[in-house]
């Protein structure tokens, strides 16, 4: 039997992956799966191994870059109803991995329950925010998480306490493990107040993000201490090209991409910066977006 046989949603062969990030470029995926229920994803997660295929898992493609070449191996979509439970128990949450993060954190917060504010304009899905500890300088995701179901590349589903998940500056111990729901300990709190606190974080982020724009977010974690966008803008970078990629004007730790960028126009533009931010002040950046 073909190791990819037997799914209740039949799994899709070389699909476009572009469209399904906010870049909207790079190739297409080899296989894409979006499992109905945590039984078929641990087959499929569990099969793959074996086969020695490589797995990944795509939220939101809020902070991912696919090469041009596309990824060859299984691309999986929590976005089917079993992934997109939400339950309140008083100032308790369990949410699945594939809940939208954004919207999560408005309904939560115009409902009184507070903690998730800070993710005011950050899209992601749950599953994503929690393995990279995603978040501002107003807090991060970590900050809320008491516990995580994670399922490990054998198919063994266990329950990780937050010592365990080791938050840390956009990451946490979760590796290459999937996330499948996460219980979040909020605080229940004036409506308003959570509710004005939320918007005022998202006036914000747009008044000094280009939100709109096809991008991955931040393209760097700021280096200790440092702003990386402060320092790609004091090399006077803001505005650089290559192809139809360039340096915002807007943040400078943003590289958005014209309708006609390439996948490879992004990755050279992030490589010239890192450059001329080494020989300017001999800091080192690190990538923050994911590039597949
Ligand atoms: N700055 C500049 N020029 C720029 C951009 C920033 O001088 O072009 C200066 C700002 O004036 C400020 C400092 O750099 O003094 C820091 O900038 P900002 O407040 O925009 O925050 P950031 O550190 O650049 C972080 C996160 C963002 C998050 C914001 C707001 C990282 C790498 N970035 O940005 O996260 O939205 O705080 O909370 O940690 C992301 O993860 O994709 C992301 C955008």
């Amino acid at each position: 039997m073909d190791w990819l046989s037997g799914f209740a949603n039949p799994i899709e062969r070389d699909v476009p992956l572009g469209d399904l990030t906010w870049y909207r470029i790079g190739g297409r995926a080899r296989y894409l799966s979006r499992p109905d229920n945590e039984s078929e994803l641990e087959r499929l997660v569990r099969r793959a191994s074996e086969q020695g295929v490589d797995l990944k898992i795509l939220g939101r493609g809020a902070n991912v870059l696919v090469r041009d070449n596309g990824f060859n191996g299984v691309v999986v979509r929590l976005d089917t109803p079993a992934f997109q439970r939400t339950e309140v128990n008083g100032e308790r949450v369990r949410v699945g991995a594939g809940v939208d993060l954004m919207r999560l954190a408005k309904r939560l917060s115009h409902d009184g329950l507070s903690g998730l504010e800070c993710m005011a304009g950050i899209p992601g899905t749950i599953g994503g925010a929690v393995r990279m500890n995603a978040g501002g300088q107003f807090g991060c995701i970590g900050d809320v998480v008491e516990r995580c179901r994670l399922l490990d590349a054998n198919g063994v589903i266990e329950t990780w306490s937050k010592d365990r998940l080791a938050f840390g500056y956009r990451i946490s111990a979760i590796g290459d493990r999937v996330v499948l729901s996460a219980d979040l300990r909020l605080r229940r709190s004036d409506r308003a107040e959570t509710r004005r606190r939320f918007e005022e974080i998202f006036a914000a982020k747009t008044a000094s993000q280009p939100i709109s724009e096809r991008s991955a977010g931040c393209v760097f974690k700021n280096p200790p201490g440092a702003s990386a966008g402060a320092l790609i803008d004091a090399a006077g970078l803001k505005g650089s090209r290559c192809g139809g990629a360039v340096v915002s004007q807007r943040h400078a730790n943003f590289i958005c991409a014209d309708p006609s960028a390439k996948a490879s126009d992004v990755e050279r533009l992030a490589g010239m910066i890192a450059k001329r931010v080494r020989a300017e002040y001999g800091t080192e950046l690190e990538l923050e977006i994911d590039i597949w």
